[in-house]
């Protein structure tokens, strides 16, 4: 018998003390409630169309949930279902719905929605260990290469927590990648040191997260060249050619080109593969910013957009964006395994005992296991299941853009390749007073949000307040997409009336 079995156990001891805390049910009363808290999400998904897209939180609603005290004690689980059930889920922030178009924020695809109580059940920490959780990521994370048309040999990739963490992520990479090149160690040297100062490239349509990046890796945003974009929001690749040359004639050290692969205004692809040559003719790491648009290469009918893709250093990519796996959720895949993990690890490969640990690739060392969710949605859509729904958004964004150009009180801006499509109110009586047309679509974006039928934004783009559509929900339908425009005319037309 072994000294385990002989320890006196009494059964209470075992059982209660977890129970009475109130950190675990009773196995009858987890199932009983489990089955109400699937039913609710199955209610919440299946009657989202019937709801407001939005609606603002009245003020009881309010003050239930800034008033709520600490609880010294804890209620029985009903309780908190009912208090989520009329406090918390008719309040979304309204992506989700199909005529929910204002950001880059997608629906939550099924699979992954009925995974979450699985993955917390294991709960596993997918930095460290030998477990199911990280063998799947590995994978999982082989699967956003071949999706992207990103090279599988070789590389090396984490999921993190979306775009900024992945950008970021790659951008570490990149720049301990130039120091190794010029012979020191920016993780043991910090960038205080006699090293010639980095600088790295983006076009005037990159996303801001890159430069949040800079500023948190020490390099300060004035080591961001902008470059001009094109009349197409494509990087001017001539225009980058002749500020790197500059820079390292001034004696600085341009290391990264970070090119964008739908950008956030416009959907915007730049020119991958001429950037690619450029780096590799000027010696420089190329990064492309996926976030929003690098699983826009399923589509067929832009795929070809993407050429070049293949060749980048690094790409970072969203998986909460464009395949719909519920927040929060990014990856970042760099074409050098071993960069990657030079950007991170505390144990030198040589040294290794056991397959690396994904925390040696990125700074998160508890991680959740992201794969999961990812990994199901997959199993339940396929690579062709996810190319239609982004295939479709793409056609329905074409749709939009047509029906916007049919109307005279509407000014199309910019559509496509993707599914963005930037626009203003603007009826001819006033197409010639930017004043009051940047007035009257930041009121337009903000009534039709008020009014629950339809959610767009608006932001100043090229100097210009418009309105910006988003299509990256799997149910959005044609219906739903006059629906929007529909409700534009009908708002815009509401608050001129108001003014005059
Ligand atoms: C091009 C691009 N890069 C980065 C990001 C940031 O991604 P996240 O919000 O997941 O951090 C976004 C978000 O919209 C984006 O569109």
């Amino acid at each position: 018998m072994s000294k385990i079995d002989t320890l006196p156990i009494e059964e209470d001891s075992v059982a209660n003390p977890a129970r009475s805390s109130g950190l675990a049910f009773d196995e009858e009363t987890f199932r009983r409630i489990g089955y109400q808290v699937i039913d609710e999400a199955a209610s919440y998904l299946n009657g989202i169309r019937e709801r407001p897209v939005w609606q603002s939180m009245p003020d009881n609603v309010h003050k239930a949930i800034r008033e709520q005290e600490l609880p010294a004690e804890g209620h029985p689980f009903e309780e908190t279902l009912a208090f989520m059930k009329h406090m918390i889920l008719p309040f979304p922030q309204g992506n989700g719905h199909p005529r929910f178009a204002g950001w880059i924020n997608s629906a939550p695809a099924h699979a992954g929605v009925l995974v979450k109580p699985l993955a917390a059940a294991m709960n596993p920490n997918c930095g460290i260990g030998d477990h199911a959780g990280q063998e799947l990521e590995r994978r999982t994370v082989q699967w956003m290469m071949e999706l992207c048309g990103f090279p599988v040999e070789g590389s090396a990739g984490v999921f993190v927590s979306g775009g900024s963490e992945a950008n970021f992520t790659c951008l570490q990479a990149a720049r301990q990648w130039a120091a190794q090149v010029d012979g020191w160690d920016v993780r043991a040297e910090g960038v205080q040191g006699m090293h010639r100062p980095f600088v790295l490239y983006q076009s005037d349509q990159g996303h801001f997260c890159i430069r949040r990046s800079v500023e948190a890796m020490g390099l300060g945003h004035m080591a961001i060249r902008i470059i001009p974009s094109t009349s197409s929001f494509q990087m001017d690749v001539e225009r980058l050619r002749q500020q790197i040359v500059a820079d390292w004639a001034a004696g600085l050290r341009p290391f990264c080109v970070v090119a964008t692969a739908g950008t956030v205004e416009t959907g915007a692809i730049d020119p991958l593969d001429d950037l690619a040559d450029l780096c590799d003719e000027q010696g420089l790491w190329l990064h492309v910013d996926g976030a929003y648009g690098a699983f826009g290469i399923l589509d067929e009918h832009v795929a070809p957009l993407y050429k070049g893709i293949e060749r980048a250093d690094s790409l970072a990519t969203d998986q909460h964006k464009w395949l719909s796996v519920p927040i929060d959720c990014g990856c970042a895949l760099v074409r050098n395994g071993a960069a990657l993990r030079a950007a991170f690890s505390l144990t030198p490969p040589e040294q290794d005992e056991h397959e690396p640990w994904l925390s040696e690739y990125t700074l998160q060392r508890t991680r959740r296991f992201r794969a999961l969710d990812v990994w199901a949605i997959i199993q339940s859509a396929g690579r062709n299941g996810l190319a239609e729904a982004i295939a479709n958004n793409n056609k329905m964004a074409l749709l939009f853009a047509h029906l916007v150009e049919t109307q005279d009180d509407l000014e199309l801006i910019s559509s496509g390749p993707l599914s963005i499509v930037r626009f203003r109110f603007a009826p001819p009586q006033l197409r010639n007073k930017p004043l009051p047309l940047d007035q009257l679509n930041k009121a337009v974006a903000y009534e039709m949000q008020q009014r629950g039928r339809a959610f767009l934004t608006s932001t100043r783009f090229q100097g210009k307040e418009a309105l910006r559509a988003c299509i990256v929900n799997y149910m959005t339908t044609e219906a739903d997409i006059q629906a929007i425009v529909d409700e534009t005319l009908y708002v815009g037309r509401k608050v001129v009336s108001r003014y005059s």
